[in-house]
């Protein structure tokens, strides 16, 4: 898909608070995963959806550290995930289908950077790619039949202003500006990274990586 960068004008930047992104919204009945959701931004993320009366699914590796972070909310449920592990993301994405009907948001969070040494995955492949990229890959594939019924195809929904503009690089709950591949700026978004062709090529890397197909 070939979107055109272009800003929202959300009024919404990086210091806006999750509270004040979620004040007015309902999302009562809804139902949500967040990956990593026992710390830091995944954390937060999990407290104010679990706020605006979604359930929240929260998948995450460390079963004892997740549920005793997560004591004490309302909505959220656990459910054990290593994305570094082909086969516990299968088991997730089993166990969340066998519970719940819909998927209606799903925030791929986890993540790790800069790794101290070489590590890789289960698949054999570097951590980082492994479980940033692929492991959420495979998630998203596995629990695409819970995804149909969603309201929007959207990938990156910080608004329901972005509602028709998929496949975009987002930047302070807005789109990012294109700048110029020599740009000093540490903002913005440069052309390699919304380039066609590279996607298309990831996507098929990523198909025969972790054996997902989409129909
Ligand atoms: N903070 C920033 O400035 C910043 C900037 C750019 C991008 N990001 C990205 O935003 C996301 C959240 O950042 P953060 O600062 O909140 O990070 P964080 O506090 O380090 O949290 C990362 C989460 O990912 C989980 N995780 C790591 N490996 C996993 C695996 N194999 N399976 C399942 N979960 C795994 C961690 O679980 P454990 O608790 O078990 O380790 C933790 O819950 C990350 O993807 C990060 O790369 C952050």
């Amino acid at each position: 898909m070939e979107t055109t960068q272009q800003p929202i004008h959300s009024g919404f930047n990086s210091k806006t608070t999750a509270a004040e992104l979620a004040a007015g919204h309902d999302l009562t009945g809804k139902t949500a995963i967040v990956t990593g959701g026992n710390s830091g931004i995944g954390y937060e993320t999990v407290k104010t959806l679990a706020g605006t009366g979604a359930h929240v699914v929260v998948g995450a590796r460390d079963a004892d550290k997740a549920k005793s972070r997560l004591a004490g909310l309302k909505n959220v449920s656990f459910i054990p995930l290593d994305l570094a592990d082909p086969a516990s993301v299968d088991a997730f994405a089993a166990r969340f289908l066998s519970l719940h009907g819909d998927l209606h948001l799903l925030i791929n969070n986890a993540g790790l950077f800069r790794l101290p040494q070489m590590q890789k995955d289960r698949r054999g492949y570097e951590m980082q790619l492994g479980v940033n990229h692929l492991g959420h890959f495979q998630l998203n594939g596995r629990l695409w039949p819970a995804l149909q019924g969603a309201a929007t195809s959207i990938w990156c929904a910080l608004s329901g202003q972005l509602n028709q503009m998929g496949g975009v690089y987002c930047e302070d709950c807005d789109i990012a500006d294109l700048v110029p591949d020599d740009s000093p700026a540490v903002r913005g978004v440069r052309r390699h990274a919304i380039d066609p062709e590279n996607a298309l090529a990831l996507w098929k890397f990523s198909e025969a990586a972790t054996g997902i197909q989409w129909p």
